[in-house]
């Protein structure tokens, strides 16, 4: 949700500041800025509505802004709608100081308001506008800039990453953390900052991780933390060590298709290291056979695709377990005076590790004593740094704003934590724990089954791109894998869908059917096959369109009465949804290609919600 980039160095700053933006563009992308120190102009800013190739003509391709240091961002609207005044960087009244944001002041209309009263004139709707008047405010009465930003950071609430530069100090980055991510790059021709390792791979991997409450002030052979009292902090370096090609398409037409088609090593790398002999080995984690059975209560918790993953491990886990699971969203859980305390082990799930409303679920189950658990892919990110205990995906940098192999890393790596506790609370037997074990470990084979006959997905897909309105139907784990196919439809093909339990439909939403609607009909749960089956009957009575997924064992069956039919392997029934699931992101894709939508930026979203 907003990328900021900013660079002090040896050589021209804009082009390093443009190709950032282009990396992380999938954070934002209703508008884009630079601003760029120059030695005889002083701050030269440019912006603009759109995409940042727009922008990037607009400065032919950054060469028209002269100087070494300078600041970028790419936008996610929040306040203000997308035009050129509320593009970042935003500048103070005299033009001395620019600043790039992610993130939101939430007391900025009362500091407008003081502002204004001193006769500061605002040219944009935003909050970011405050940060840059108020530091020019404090500047004039205090002249030394990293004095007047401490003073700054003491009066904003809220969340920020912040970029700044300053037209008196022509070698000096400044840059501020607090819920919002912000790393430090450390290069060869100069320093960086970054909300995402993705901006500053290519030219560095040597990165700090800035925390809360830090301040960074970067030179071109420098790098100064402080505390937010500003005392000098030891800096922590770390190496990114995922390649560059990961974050590029590689001659796929877009970075969706290549990571669903990356899903079965991603899943083999979430995977292996943690089978070892036959047993599920979780080596970050420390877990004793006592602590489990203490644990009263399990929450997982996240927002959106994550969140679904979570309505999977509900399924799983109570059936492994034999303990109560609760699924919550992150925006719900963290207002509702939740039942948590030291016996609830919580369990958040998070592709980015820096969504805002996880972040706060998971500190607030913190603050009433519980453990916490952060299944997260991002390294390093915010809400891996402050779990108790963290898991990683393997998936590698994720770039599609909808997520596809983070989906399939997670729900495989909760299932092996479920496995893992089973074993702990004695209440999975010796035969079903090597069953699931070997299916795990079959997955990523299956999945490359799969996308072997991807034609197969996209014939459909083309028959049935013009619907408009589509119902995901299933129970159990067909049901909890149906939502994320419904929400991968409609984020990228904007045509209106809803996931439901089968089993709801008599109780109201099959008075939507009616000839011709489109019902995706899941049913590779095998157990309830039959029930599924009826409902297919159901809405074929009232004329629906059927499009079935299941597996071989039941495909004949199924054909019968279902216009048309993708069949899935089978495996343990645990880890079906990790199958089922591939078409139903394909299929997401391949509508969305006939209907000619942005497949990787889609409307109004971004990859990373580091906003309430
Ligand atoms: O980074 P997170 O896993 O915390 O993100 C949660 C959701 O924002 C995310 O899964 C979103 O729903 C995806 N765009 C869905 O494809």
């Amino acid at each position: 949700m907003c990328g900021i980039i900013g660079f002090v160095g040896r050589e021209e700053a804009a082009p390093v500041l443009l190709d950032g933006l282009e990396r992380m563009e999938y954070r934002g992308y209703d508008s884009a800025g630079i601003a760029v120190r120059s030695e005889t102009k002083g701050l030269q800013v440019r912006k603009c509505k759109g995409r940042l190739k727009v922008l990037a003509e607009r400065t032919c391709g950054g060469r028209d802004l002269k100087g070494t240091l300078g600041i970028g961002h790419t936008r996610w609207a929040t306040h203000g709608e997308p035009n050129d005044l509320n593009a970042h960087p935003h500048v103070s009244e005299n033009g001395r100081i620019a600043l790039v944001h992610n993130g939101i002041i939430e007391n900025y209309l009362e500091l407008k308001e003081h502002l204004i009263r001193q006769g500061v004139q605002f040219t944009s709707e935003t909050d970011s506008e405050v940060v840059a008047q108020l530091l020019e405010f404090h500047y004039r009465e205090c002249g030394n800039m990293l004095e007047a930003v401490g003073r700054v950071l003491r009066r904003i609430e809220g969340s920020y990453a912040l970029g700044i530069i300053c037209a008196d100090y022509p070698n000096a980055l400044i840059a501020a953390r607090k819920d919002s991510p912000l790393i430090i790059g450390c290069g060869e021709t100069g320093n960086f900052v970054a909300s995402d390792a993705t901006a500053i791979i290519r030219y560095t991997r040597d990165v700090i991780y800035m925390e809360d409450g830090q301040i960074a002030v970067l030179t071109a052979d420098s790098v100064d933390l402080f505390d937010d009292e500003m005392l000098p902090l030891e800096a922590r370096h770390s190496t990114v060590d995922w390649d560059v090609s990961a974050a590029e398409k590689g001659g796929y037409a877009h970075f969706m298709f290549k990571e669903i088609m990356e899903q079965p090593e991603a899943v083999a790398k979430t995977v292996s290291p943690r089978i070892r002999e036959g047993r599920v080995v979780l080596d970050d984690v420390h877990f004793t056979a006592e602590y489990a059975r203490g644990i009263s209560r399990i929450f997982l918790i996240a927002c959106g695709s994550s969140y679904h993953v979570g309505q999977v491990s509900k399924y799983n886990w109570e059936r492994l377990l034999r303990r109560p699971v609760q699924v919550e969203l992150a925006s719900e859980f963290r207002y509702s005076d939740p039942l948590v305390d030291e016996k609830s082990l919580v369990v958040v799930i998070s592709q980015s590790g820096e969504t805002l409303d996880t972040m706060a679920a998971m500190r607030e189950a913190k603050r009433r004593g519980a453990r916490t658990l952060a299944v997260v892919n991002v390294v390093g990110s915010s809400i891996a740094r402050e779990a108790d205990d963290v898991l990683y995906t393997w998936a590698g940098p994720e770039i599609a704003v909808a997520t596809t192999k983070a989906y399939s890393t997670q729900l495989v790596l909760m299932d092996l934590i479920g496995l893992y506790l089973a074993e702990l609370l004695g209440t999975v037997t010796g035969e079903e724990y090597d069953a699931i074990v070997s299916a795990v470990l079959s997955l990523p084979e299956q999945m490359r089954r799969i996308l072997e006959h991807v034609q197969d997905v996209q014939y459909f897909a083309s028959h049935y791109f013009h619907h408009d309105s589509v119902f995901f139907i299933g129970r159990n784990l067909d049901y909890a894998m149906g939502l994320e196919g419904s929400l991968k439809l409609k984020e990228i093909s904007y045509i209106h869908s809803e996931a439901y339990a089968s089993g709801e439909l008599k109780h109201g939403t099959i008075s939507l059917i009616e000839p011709g609607t489109l019902v995706v009909a899941l049913s590779t749960y095998g157990a309830l096959f039959d029930k599924a089956m009826s409902n297919v009957v159901e809405v074929k009575a009232r004329g629906a369109e059927v499009l079935a997924v299941t597996t071989g064992r039941f495909s004949e069956k199924m054909e019968k009465t279902a216009d048309a039919v993708l069949v899935v392997p089978e495996t343990h029934p645990v880890l079906q949804p990790s199958l089922g699931v591939v078409p139903l992101q394909l299929f997401a894709y391949y509508v969305a290609l006939q209907r000619g939508c942005d497949i990787d930026k889609p409307r109004n979203l971004a990859k990373s919600v580091t906003v309430e």
